[in-house]
């Protein structure tokens, strides 16, 4: 697992601004109506992007908790869960007779598809906003997130949020796109800021929205700026786990 160094005293932008979005109230209303929107082709449009990258990258991250998930006790929330596939892959590793995972999504569309595709699936599928969860402090033992996290309009407060609601001793998991630096960061880009949102926007039929995902990741804080931002939430153990050629990776930490 690579450590970059923690990097406290780089500012970074606060949240996801689609649009050009000021406030993070418009910033997150925005986010919801545009996941609204690619609902019914965001699956197919996933997997093809990604060229089947996807399903591999949620599985490593659910194995990365797998000492956590094959407790049956265990309270696993899995925010912004989507149409939920890091939600199954978690549900995977748990044993029979498990308490049920929650997965937690602001956007009905989204919801209403995971709902669908895992039908009598042993989840709670839950409709919240992940700035404001719906649950009392130290609530669950692990909170994950795939390619959500980087969506929240304030990221230091998404942590803050998700800090609350663990249990001490419990895991944080953030699966993120990350911007590779370098040579390969040149052709991740080229592919990433023109191919992809060409190929999305026209197999969609909503353009804005793939030119927001590349634009989103762009604005994400780098793997040592999140990993200080983790930190100063009060993580501890943070480190990030980059996955290929760190064009995405698995963010980590336990609060103490
Ligand atoms: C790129 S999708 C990822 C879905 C799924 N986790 C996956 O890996 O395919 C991002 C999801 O985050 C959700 N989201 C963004 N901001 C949110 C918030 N503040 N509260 C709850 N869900 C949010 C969106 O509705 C969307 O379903």
């Amino acid at each position: 697992m690579s450590q970059p160094g923690i990097e406290k005293s780089v500012a970074v932008n606060p949240g996801a601004r689609p649009r050009g979005e000021t406030s993070e109230a418009a910033a997150a209303e925005s986010v919801r109506d545009l996941f609204d929107s690619i609902a019914p082709r965001y699956d197919l449009l996933n997997h093809l992007l990604s060229m089947g990258l996807d399903r591999r990258w949620w599985r490593r991250a659910a194995h990365a908790f797998r000492g956590i998930l094959t407790r049956p006790g265990a309270r696993i929330l899995d925010l912004c869960c989507g149409t939920g596939d890091l939600t199954a892959a978690l549900l995977r590793l748990r044993p029979h007779g498990a308490e049920p995972i929650t997965g937690l999504d602001f956007s009905t569309a989204m919801l209403d598809r995971a709902r669908r595709k895992f039908r009598g699936a042993n989840v709670v599928w839950t409709r919240g906003d992940a700035m404001h969860l719906p649950y009392a402090d130290g609530s669950f033992d692990l909170v994950t997130s795939a390619f959500g996290f980087r969506n929240l309009a304030n990221y230091a407060d998404g942590l803050a949020e998700i800090h609350r609601v663990l249990a001490p001793g419990g895991q944080i998991g953030i699966l993120e796109a990350n911007q590779p630096d370098g040579l390969r960061g040149w052709g991740y880009g080229i592919y990433f800021q023109h191919l992809l949102p060409m190929l999305g926007g026209v197999i969609s039929g909503q353009p804005a929205a793939y030119r927001y995902l590349p634009d989103s990741v762009m604005r994400f804080p780098r793997p040592q700026q999140m990993l200080g931002m983790m930190h100063d939430a009060g993580f501890e153990q943070c480190a990030w786990d980059g996955y290929l050629l760190r064009a995405a990776g698995l963010y980590r930490g336990v609060k103490g």
